[in-house]
């Protein structure tokens, strides 16, 4: 017999703003992820946001503090934002799974990639964000958050900080996670690194002024 295999679509109330489905994506059990992780975390800012930013899943510190983006990564994300010009408090950020899963070392919770299926089961919290928001610039950080949004061919390492159509926004853009800059093999490499970041988010804060709202 089949097994069917469950998503989010089923916790999601119809007509539903973002309090609503944060509200709601609290109580998702539609993949086991849930019983890993502290809380779900789910995206954060403005409804009126013309840009939306999707990582993979929050990290440790965003498990404990229910808030995406705040851990170290976050931190370097929000030095880039500032260099590019974009005020954090106009960006709605998110992640493709909104579990935190990891594989324990000692003491230390280590990030462990989602798989298809987590992703696949998550994907109508994310799609639902998209459709309130209706950003006018979607940004993919990383490798996970670009298949999950442009397909599973996709390769960041390909079409990093290119514009790219989608029906999901009247700009896509996949550039890499914060998180590659942080393990960066030398402060010179990391420097390198931060500024094609800055670059991409540069472009990505020119295309969103230019589109009127
Ligand atoms: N990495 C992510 O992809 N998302 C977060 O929220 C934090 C770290």
């Amino acid at each position: 017999m089949a097994v069917e295999q469950s998503t989010a679509a089923a916790f999601i109330p119809p007509g539903a703003g973002l309090d609503e489905l944060r509200e709601a994506a609290a109580g998702c059990t539609a993949c086991d992820l849930h019983l890993l992780g502290t809380q779900t975390v789910f995206g954060q800012g403005a409804r009126e946001s013309r840009v939306l930013m999707v990582g993979e899943q929050p990290g440790d510190q965003e498990d404990r503090e229910g808030q995406p983006f705040v851990g170290p990564a976050g931190k370097l994300l929000d030095r880039a934002l500032v260099e590019a010009g974009i005020d954090r408090t106009k960006v709605y950020v998110t992640n493709a799974v909104k579990h935190f899963k990891w594989t324990g070392k000692g003491q230390r919770r280590i990030h462990a990639t989602p798989n298809a299926r987590e992703i696949r089961a998550c994907r109508p919290w994310l799609d639902n964000e998209i459709e309130v928001v209706k950003p006018e610039v979607l940004v993919a950080l990383g490798a996970t958050a670009a298949k999950t949004l442009l397909g599973a061919d996709f390769r960041v390492t390909l079409h990093r900080g290119e514009l790219l159509d989608s029906p999901l926004a009247p700009y896509t853009m996949a550039t890499v996670h914060p998180s590659s800059i942080l393990r960066a093999r030398s402060e010179d490499e990391r420097e390198q690194q931060m500024e094609r970041f800055v670059a991409d988010l540069s472009r990505v804060a020119e295309v969103s002024e230019q589109v009127g709202r």
